[in-house]
């Protein structure tokens, strides 16, 4: 596979990179670029990747360049690399919510370029991500795609999406959502020890009950709601904890937050 570029050293690139590095992939085929030498040293020393020296050394050492910057920094970043992109060599995988393949053309002004969008999520840092794709079909070579989908697989799985606007869904639904399930499970915590459980346990008990209960609705193909009613025994005390969670408005918190989420990915730009 050619090698691998990251413009931008931050979260989302080291789960990225660290589930790479679980993989076992040829790290002497990734390298990274921040902003500033620190960042890149550190995440270099710590994962064992190369640095490049700036992003146009990036540029002309990598085939595969991931923007893993934030949206507000594309223009200046790409007024900086345009002149040494080749649409003949390189593809660009951009990693931010809001801008579309063509607004990100636009900022490039290579009619040919290849350009695709990616949304992964944290939980790649452990090889259990979820990334959201949509390539422009039209201009991608199947070993393009492979290898492409091979970076992704390895750390976690891949959805390809037929329509560029599901993006701004997947920004909610698997994105961002680690965050919401991090407070769930923080909460579920302070539950346990305000009930007499030490902490660390308390936290443990209550990831493990989460990630089995999501690999159940992945693996055992039955409606959420159906499982649910299986852990509800009538006059149960699991039942108790549902009508709170119903009446406290969990279900409609979700969405809305959700939605909000959504709504702020479709109109970053505004
Ligand atoms: N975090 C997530 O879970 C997640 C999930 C999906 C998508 N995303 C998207 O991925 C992108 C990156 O997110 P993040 O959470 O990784 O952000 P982050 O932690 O804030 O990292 C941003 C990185 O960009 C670097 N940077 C800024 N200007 C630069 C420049 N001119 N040249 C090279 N590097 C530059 C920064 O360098 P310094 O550290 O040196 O300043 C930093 O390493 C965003 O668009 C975000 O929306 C994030």
């Amino acid at each position: 596979m050619d090698k691998i570029g990251f413009i931008g050293a931050g979260n989302v690139s080291k789960a990225m990179i660290t589930g790479m590095v679980r993989k076992k992939f040829d790290l002497d085929r990734i390298y990274i670029n921040s902003k500033t030498n620190e960042t890149k040293e550190r995440l270099s020393i710590e994962l064992m990747v190369k640095c490049a020296k700036n992003n146009i050394d990036l540029v002309k050492k990598c085939k595969y360049i991931f923007f893993a910057i934030k949206s507000q920094h594309y223009k200046h970043v790409f007024d900086e690399i345009k002149d040494y992109l080749d649409p003949e060599r390189h593809v660009i995988i951009s990693l931010a919510p809001g801008y579309t393949i063509e607004e990100i053309r636009q900022y490039t002004g290579i009619e040919n370029l290849k350009i695709m969008r990616a949304m992964p999520n944290i939980p790649s840092l452990v090889g259990e991500g979820m990334t959201g794709v949509f390539y422009d079909k039209n201009i991608f070579t199947d070993e393009e795609k492979s290898d492409i989908n091979t970076i992704f697989q390895g750390f976690g799985e891949v959805q390809e999406l037929d329509e560029e606007g599901h993006m701004d869904s997947l920004v909610s639904i698997s994105a961002s959502s680690p965050a919401y399930v991090y407070i769930m499970i923080e909460a579920m915590g302070d539950a346990g020890v305000l009930t007499g459980l030490p902490r660390k346990m308390a936290y443990k008990l209550a990831a493990q009950a989460v990630m089995g209960a999501a690999k159940m609705v992945k693996e055992l193909d039955m409606h959420p709601g159906e499982l649910k009613d299986a852990v509800c025994s009538p006059g149960g005390t699991t039942i108790e904890a549902v009508k709170v969670l119903e009446d406290r408005g969990f279900r409609s918190a979700l969405i809305e937050s959700m939605l909000a989420c959504y709504n702020k990915a479709k109109n970053l730009k505004k």
